[in-house]
């Protein structure tokens, strides 16, 4: 589905990401490990189109977005959900879900029409009159899901959806990342939350410094005491324990 072809990104001439090289395939969900300011929302944005790479490829379903503007790569099928949520805090439940697609000219077709998201998210149905800035973080993020759904793309890109949340909703956030597997779609989630990856994730790459340092499953992570010390700050003791 996504192929991250050794891409350098760069903010004016801070380069920020090393030729990373990464493959999601539909049904798959792929973690992004690693600490503050080490890349990961560059990444996103790399392959969203929000700050293209300098060097290197972005591949959707075998084609090259390159050159493509960001509207033009999300038309293609890849929506982000971004980091912090970003809803509209005076708008309404509604009005956040049904104003991006309005926005494409050529909205995508499938099942996440509003009434779609609103039966995957019964909580979102409860709540579709209310102001964004009325719910709780949970509800917000869960708002942020359903409304990259509604473009009906095969990609979704998750920027620390834990941040910020109660343990019990990090849960929930997990579950929610099933459900879009389930559906067939391909999640690239970005995060520092490692029991979240750990537990959703079928395949991770830990990003340090703009570079992957390591690939591998879940087990295999788990298997690494050295990475988690060094690049996700889990002391060997506790990887152990
Ligand atoms: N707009 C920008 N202009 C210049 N430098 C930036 C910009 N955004 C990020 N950076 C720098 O790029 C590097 C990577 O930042 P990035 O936001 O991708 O990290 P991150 O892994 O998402 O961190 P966090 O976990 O805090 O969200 C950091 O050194 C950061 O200071
Ligand atoms: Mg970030």
């Amino acid at each position: 589905m996504l192929n991250v072809d050794r891409v350098h990104t760069y903010y004016g001439d801070s380069h920020v990401l090393h030729g990373l090289s990464l493959k999601l395939d539909a049904g798959r969900i792929v973690a992004i490990l690693g600490r503050n300011g080490m890349g990961k929302t560059t990444l996103i944005r790399t392959v969203a189109g929000l700050t293209p790479p300098r060097d290197g490829d972005v591949l959707l379903r075998g084609r090259s977005l390159r050159g493509q503007p960001s509207f033009a790569i999300a038309q293609a099928g890849i929506a982000l959900v971004p980091q912090g949520r970003r809803i509209f805090r005076s708008l309404t439940v509604r009005e956040n879900l049904l104003l991006p697609t309005s926005m494409l000219s050529r909205p995508r077709a499938g099942r996440w029409t509003l009434d779609g998201v609103l039966e995957e998210f019964p909580q979102l149905a409860e709540r579709i009159d209310n102001l964004g800035g009325a719910l709780s973080g949970g509800e917000q993020q869960m708002l942020a899901v359903g409304r990259a759904l509604m473009a009906n793309p095969d990609t979704v890109l998750m920027d620390e959806p834990s941040e910020g949340l109660s343990p019990r909703l990090v849960l929930q956030v997990g579950e929610i990342m099933r459900r879009l597997r389930e559906h067939g779609l391909a999640v690239m989630l970005v995060e520092q939350n490692l029991a979240l990856a750990m537990s959703v994730a079928d395949y991770i790459y830990v990003l340090s410094s703009g570079q992957f340092v390591f690939e591998g499953t879940p087990n295999q992570l788990s298997q690494s005491p050295e990475i988690l010390d060094e690049h996700l700050g889990v002391s060997r003791r506790k990887a152990s324990a």
